[in-house]
């Protein structure tokens, strides 16, 4: 009897030491300096590597520009909003001894997105692309039998397709040279199913298998993948609108689940090769964990309860 007590005591002890180092250890690497940065900045000896960041007119694409362009990274920002674009290519050019260029589409308009794969493909032709970060998103608020099904189709196209298009136009370069990162933005609502959010929840759960699938492939080539995670950020995200019309208000929420912009480009940025999947913060972990370990109608339940919208 005391025996299998014992076993029991092990199991437990195991157990719990499993989920602290699974919530901890992230911590730990999302805190360490970026080995992804060093990497490429010992391989270009000088010279400057670059980026191309989709959504980079507000929020988490404009922290990425802003952090890369202090680490020397020449850009591409692509989004639909041309003045934003310019206004920061223009403050980091002068900020930063680097080179931003603007790219002006639509990602939910597919001649828009096949003109931006081509020139994702020739930046990698000319060994000029390092960094591919699929960021642009958007949400909607309201069921899917309420919602009109082009906004849905759009969320698909910026999300997915693009997702997919862009990847696949970077990645024979980025083999070529056997370097190369990809940083897909999905979100901790890819974890759980979402009612009132059933497209965007869908897409970026796609978003964290395709990346896990995708880096399992690209094992030992030097490429990395990363699906990152984020929870609740402070970004534009939250005024659009849909939200605004919705009457959402953030101080609806605490205030330790939300988080800044830059504080999750950091955390990506250090785990960008040694985590696929970043979920940034330890609240955001413990809320997917949770998720993940509780019966589907109860999570529903929850989030009928809790949700802000
Ligand atoms: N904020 C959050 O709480 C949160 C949480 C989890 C995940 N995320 C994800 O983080 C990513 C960035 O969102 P954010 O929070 O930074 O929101 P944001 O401030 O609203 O920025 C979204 C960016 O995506 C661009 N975009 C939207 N639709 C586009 C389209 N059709 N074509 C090209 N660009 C488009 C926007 O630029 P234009 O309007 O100029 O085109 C903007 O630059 C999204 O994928 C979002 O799903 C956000």
């Amino acid at each position: 009897m005391a025996g299998v007590t014992r076993l029991w005591a092990w199991i437990g002890a195991a157990a719990g030491g499993a989920l602290v180092w699974k919530l901890l250890w992230p911590e730990f690497v999302q805190r360490s300096p970026s080995h992804f940065l060093a990497s490429v900045e010992k391989a270009y000896d000088g010279r400057s590597p670059v980026a191309l960041i989709t959504g980079a007119s507000a929020g988490i694409g404009a922290a990425f520009a802003r952090r890369l362009a202090r680490a020397g990274y020449d850009l591409i920002l692509l989004a639909r909003r041309k003045d934003r674009l310019d206004a920061l290519a223009a403050e980091l050019q002068r900020q930063h001894a680097v080179t931003v260029h603007s790219l002006v589409a639509d990602l939910a308009n597919s001649d828009d997105v096949e003109r931006a794969a081509g020139i994702v493909v020739e930046m990698g032709e000319a060994g000029r692309l390092d960094l591919l970060i699929n960021n642009a998103g958007f949400g909607t608020v309201g069921a899917y039998a309420d919602l009109p099904l082009q906004s849905q189709l759009d969320m698909l196209s910026v999300h997915v397709a693009a997702t997919m298009r862009l990847t696949r136009a970077a990645l024979p370069s980025m083999l070529r040279q056997r370097r190369g990162g990809i940083i897909n933005v999905a979100s901790t609502a890819g974890w759980y199913p979402l009612a009132g959010n059933a497209t965007y929840s869908a897409t970026k759960r796609y978003l964290i298998n395709f990346s896990e699938s995708l880096q399992a492939e690209l094992e030992g080539t030097g490429v990395c993948v990363q699906a990152l995670c984020p929870g609740f950020t402070y970004s534009e995200f939250h005024d659009r609108e849909p939200y605004r019309a919705s009457g959402f208000r953030r101080e609806r929420l605490p205030a330790f689940v939300w988080q800044t912009a830059e504080e999750v480009v950091e955390a990506s940025l250090n785990a960008l090769g040694r985590e696929v999947v970043c979920i940034p913060g330890l609240h955001n972990r413990v809320i997917v964990l949770a998720g993940q370990l509780t019966p589907r109608r109860l999570v529903n339940a929850i989030w009928r309860r809790v949700s802000p919208v």
